[in-house]
């Protein structure tokens, strides 16, 4: 690359300086091995918190500050957990977010049924059947003739795979927008019962149902445990349970993407249905708009962990977990006790 001369020239600058090279390098890193271990000044030390004052390098500081951070995630996932627990056993409400996060999914179904996951799409409708056997890992032939309870359907996307597999469908879910799209799809299919009504008040006897699927949708409910105490409760022994919750988060990439959805949470919490998709379609493209709108208008959000949900099932008489390997929602089937 160089010319003959200068690559000459950088040969010997090379060989002289070879011997001062790692000399160099030790009295830059001293005793220590890298910028983390230089001390810090003493305004930084000076902290109010006993612990933390002693750490005297960044290093420390460092591994302090994580243990810290790590001791809070823990303290909120158990508070988290506490008030899940509260708002059951004490029947609450929760007033505003309450009705916020109904008419949003209302406005949703009615204004927005488009996406690249939603019934609107061609393509994934005729693979829904097998991304939901995937889901499950449930045998195709096991489908056939089982009663179903699709709870909180949405638009329908799953009910079409259930019934597409054989099944008998109940389509259930409190938002009359979404109920007009399920009958959009599955037109006059005799498998397909559809109910409008509040899962927080679900009247289906117990063991009524093989399978209880529900997608995407406690964790939105006001009540979340006792919608799910509902949905085991329907479950037949030896019956399925599929539910999809969002996952309390986990990781680098966990963490940034849950505080960039809360960013924009909070960023669109005072804004009316219209206003908030115009600003979702600015910011993101014509096919995530619906995905978006739906991550980020609903006003509760529960966050769960994976470990709570199979304490929770286990409790609830379930055994035989299945868990699909995903990042930031938790996707599990269990099987009811005969
Ligand atoms: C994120 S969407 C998921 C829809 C569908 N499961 C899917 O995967 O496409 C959540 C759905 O739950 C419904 N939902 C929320 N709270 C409900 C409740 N208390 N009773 C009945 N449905 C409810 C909403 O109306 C909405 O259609």
């Amino acid at each position: 690359m160089f010319s003959p001369v200068v690559n000459r020239i950088i040969y010997l600058m090379k060989r002289l300086l070879k011997p001062f090279v790692p000399e160099a390098l030790r009295s830059i890193r001293g005793n220590t091995n890298s910028l983390l271990d230089i001390e810090v000044p003493e305004f930084v030390v000076n902290s109010s918190y006993p612990s933390f004052r002693s750490a005297t390098t960044l290093r420390q500081k460092l591994i302090h500050l994580e243990q810290q951070n790590r001791f809070l995630i823990y303290e909120n996932m158990r508070m988290n957990q506490l008030f899940r627990e509260l708002i059951y056993l004490n029947d609450l409400k929760r007033g505003y977010t309450g009705s916020q996060t109904k008419e949003s999914f209302d406005y949703q179904w009615r204004e927005l049924p488009e996406g690249e996951w939603m019934p609107s799409n061609q393509e994934f409708l005729q693979k829904a059947d097998e991304h939901l056997l995937e889901f499950t890992q449930i045998p195709r032939e096991w489908f056939a003739g089982k009663k179903i309870l699709d709870a909180g359907c949405g638009s329908g996307r799953w009910t079409y795979a259930l019934s597409k597999l054989g099944a008998h469908v109940t389509s259930f879910d409190q938002s009359a927008g979404a109920l007009e799209e399920v009958r959009r799809i599955v037109d006059k299919d005799a498998n397909v019962n559809i109910q409008q009504g509040d899962l927080l008040n679900l009247h289906f006897d117990d063991h009524s149902f093989d399978m209880v699927w529900s997608f995407g949708v406690a964790h939105h409910t006001e009540n979340s445990l006792r919608v799910l105490r509902h949905l085991t409760r329907c479950v037949k022994p030896g019956g399925y349970i599929f539910v999809m919750l969002y996952a309390f988060p986990e990781g680098l990439d966990g963490f940034s993407e849950q505080s960039n959805y809360e960013e924009w949470r909070q960023r669109l919490l005072p804004k009316t249905n219209v206003e908030k998709m115009e600003i979702i379609k600015k910011h993101f493209p014509p096919s995530q708009v619906h995905g978006y709108f739906d991550a980020l208008s609903p006003t509760i959000n529960d966050l769960f962990t994976y470990e709570w949900m199979e304490a929770f099932f286990r409790d609830e008489g379930f055994e035989s977990f299945y868990r699909v390997p995903t990042q930031f929602n938790h996707l599990v089937t269990a099987v009811k006790r005969a």
